[in-house]
């Protein structure tokens, strides 16, 4: 039913000056241009606005559900064309909600591409450039609003590695900036999500030494408010943003280190502090933290009293959401993970007999049992500093974020009867099921707001968050840029879509608000040297390609190319079971 909205008027609330002064090279579409200043202001239509009733958002007093993709380069794009035609097919897909980067942090002013904001030497400014600056955003938002797509906008990142490389053997004269080695695999700035800008640079400009610093110190924090304050106002009345993403992956550790002051405290905070200055600014739309969603039972919290009382029965009539919320403590976090292992285990003795020792008509220890992991693991001890259930605690917190990236994090410790894809399979589940409880449990939406999987095909193009490196891309010999231990790296695309199939029904089942895949991908874009969408660069120099077959940036996770039409299939199919239970 949230497909059959009708979006209001040609004009978005937000005001774009004349294009007049445009860039030749800048494909403006007189279409997407908002009216001269001296017309009245439009209408706001508050019902578009979306808001929250329990664990369910709501638009209009429906409840509101979603399928989404991610698309952190879209203001990277070099033309309104490009952003239009990416925008019209994520929509054709029923994917209602884009989550993108609504910053773009640079030290220098680069000599081509876009850039939002120059922090350098202890200041900041913003750019208000037609062509390169926040304009091209105030874009989006108005094309987002007539393709019926909200935007789920990220404020800062917690990951911005430093390029590895100044090329200087090209023959195009100048240096480039590449951010990996290799011929087939440079990447260009923006190319990459973490190559943004983001917390590191805000770090590095104001001269501090810990990642953490953006938490605590009150300059940069003030800088950090000051971007926030002019992003948020501009799209106060908007009705094309879902809500305001704080921070992508916030955590004490980055590319540059942490101190060891820095707790789950120190990171639950600063999110309270940001949110709450958010939603004075803006009491339209939704605030979220953007984090990945890691819990810890044990650690001291700031909000989150005592859990609350479970709810009554489920709502009659709606037998999907049979789950309830369950207080997580680490004890049955255990308990569970060895009830699990317990059935897989029978299950693997079963089929494989031979694997146990059978003792008075009894199966019993094979070796693997004995090697069942302690500790509660990264993703439930507070070691990355956040405490999930704390910050969807924070009162100005409209929903909750978790991520899902196997790739990159470990959920749970491996169960040694499973196979390697069945692992991942599972702990995503458990992860999927257990962030849905923690939605019924506070009463607030929780929304998945990446989860990928890097495929065989797109290995070579994995990037890690913290790094500038394709650890599985060739270099100029054609040797691995690095040395992998496990090859071939990533799954088949058919493991891919039963795993986001799989993922999909769980978030369903248990009652997750949204669900936004990582990431979209696309062709036929126009490229530009310099930018995300550049022509392709050899060791040998800039090659002349065909610019006008730019594929969108991957990090290893987009679904351009190969296998891209059964992903979209199953991302269509979630979305097509996805509907309001009202
Ligand atoms: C989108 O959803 C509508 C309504 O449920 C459905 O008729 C249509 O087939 C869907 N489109 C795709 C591409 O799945
Ligand atoms: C920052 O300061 C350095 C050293 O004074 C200078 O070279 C550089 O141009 C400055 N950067 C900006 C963006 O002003
Ligand atoms: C706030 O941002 C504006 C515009 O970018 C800039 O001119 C101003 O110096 C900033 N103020 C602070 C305290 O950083
Ligand atoms: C905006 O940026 C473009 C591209 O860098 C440049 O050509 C143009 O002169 C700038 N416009 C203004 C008004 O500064
Ligand atoms: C420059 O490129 C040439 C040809 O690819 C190569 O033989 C040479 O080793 C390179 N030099 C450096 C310093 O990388
Ligand atoms: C990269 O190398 C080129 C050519 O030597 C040089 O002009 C440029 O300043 C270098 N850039 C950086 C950021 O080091
Ligand atoms: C915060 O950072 C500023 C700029 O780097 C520095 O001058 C100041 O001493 C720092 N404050 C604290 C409390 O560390
Ligand atoms: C948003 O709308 C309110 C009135 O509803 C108005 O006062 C305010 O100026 C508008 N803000 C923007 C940025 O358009
Ligand atoms: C990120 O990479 C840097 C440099 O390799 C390393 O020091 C840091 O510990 C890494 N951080 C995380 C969270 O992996
Ligand atoms: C692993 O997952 C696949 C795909 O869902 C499934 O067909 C298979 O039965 C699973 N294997 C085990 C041992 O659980
Ligand atoms: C690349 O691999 C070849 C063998 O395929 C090897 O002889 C060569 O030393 C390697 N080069 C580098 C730079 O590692
Ligand atoms: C910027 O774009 C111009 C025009 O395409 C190109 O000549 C120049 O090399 C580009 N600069 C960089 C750093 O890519």
């Amino acid at each position: 039913m949230f497909l059959s909205v009708v979006w209001l008027g040609v004009l978005g609330a937000v005001g774009v000056s004349a294009t007049s002064s445009l860039d030749p090279r800048w494909k403006a579409d007189a279409r997407w241009n908002s009216p001269s200043k001296t017309e009245p202001a439009p209408t706001i239509d508050k019902s578009r606005f979306v808001g929250t009733n329990g664990p369910n958002f709501e638009v209009n007093n429906s409840n509101f559900k979603f399928i989404g993709t991610n698309a952190y380069w879209l203001t990277a794009l070099n033309t309104d064309e490009d952003v239009n035609s990416v925008l019209s097919n994520i929509s054709h897909s029923n994917i209602t909600v884009v989550r993108t980067w609504a910053f773009n942090d640079v030290s220098t002013i680069p000599e081509n591409g876009t850039w939002f904001q120059l922090i350098a030497n202890g200041t900041t400014s913003v750019n208000l450039n037609e062509t390169t600056g926040l304009p091209k955003l105030d874009r989006i938002v108005s094309m987002a609003e007539k393709h019926g797509i909200y935007l789920l906008l990220s404020l800062t990142n917690n990951w911005n590695p430093l390029p590895l490389d100044n090329i200087t053997n090209s023959t195009s004269g100048s240096g480039i900036l590449r951010r990996d080695v290799g011929t087939n695999n440079s990447f260009p700035r923006n190319a990459l999500s973490n190559d943004y800008g983001g917390m590191d640079a805000y770090v590095r400009a104001f001269g501090a030494d810990s990642h953490d610093a953006f938490y605590t110190n009150e300059t940069i924090i003030a800088a950090f408010e000051n971007y926030t304050t002019q992003i948020v106002t501009r799209y106060v009345n908007s009705t094309s943003i879902l809500g305001w993403e704080i921070a992508n992956d916030p955590r004490c550790n980055s590319s540059i280190g942490a101190t060891p002051d820095c707790t789950t405290t120190t990171i639950t905070n600063w999110h309270a502090r940001i949110a709450r200055l958010i939603a004075k600014l803006d009491p339209n739309h939704l605030v979220s933290t953007g984090s990945q969603g890691f819990f810890c039972a044990d650690c001291p919290k700031v909000f989150q009293k005592t859990a609350p009382p479970l709810p009554g029965p489920s709502p009659a009539a709606n037998s999907r959401r049979q789950n309830k919320g369950v207080p997580l403590t680490n004890k049955r976090v255990l308990e569970e993970r060895k009830e699990a292992r317990k059935k897989t285990r029978a299950l693997k003795i079963r089929s494989e007999p031979s694997e146990g020792v059978k003792v008075r008509g009894k199966w019993v220890a094979t070796p693997t049992r004995r090697q069942e992991a302690v500790g509660m693991g990264s993703a439930f001890d507070g070691s990355t500093g956040v405490d999930s259930e704390d910050l969807l605690s924070i009162p100005e917190i409209g929903f909750g974020s978790f991520q899902l990236f196997p790739d990159q994090n470990q959920y749970a410790p491996d169960d040694p009867n499973l196979p390697a894809f069945n692992n991942t399979l599972q702990a995503g589940l458990d992860w999927i099921r257990r962030h849905g409880e923690s939605s019924q449990m506070f009463g607030k939406p929780v929304s998945l707001t990446g989860f990928g999987l890097v495929t065989q095909d797109n290995a070579p193009s994995f990037v890690p968050f913290n790094s500038t490196v394709a650890p599985f891309a060739n270099d100029q010999f054609g040797n691995l840029t690095s040395s992998p231990t496990q090859l071939p790296f990533g799954v088949t695309d058919q493991q891919r879509n039963d795993a986001y199939a799989q993922w999909l029904q769980q978030g369903i089942f248990s009652g997750l608000a949204g669900m936004i895949q990582y990431q979209w991908g696309q062709g036929n874009l126009t490229a530009l040297n310099g930018t995300a969408i550049s022509p392709v660069i050899t060791e040998n120099g800039i090659v002349p390609v065909q610019t006008e077959n730019g594929i969108s940036p991957s990090d290893g996770y987009s679904i351009a190319g190969v296998g891209q039409e059964s992903a979209e299939t199953t991302l269509q199919g979630a979305a097509q079971q996805f509907v309001p239970d009202t």
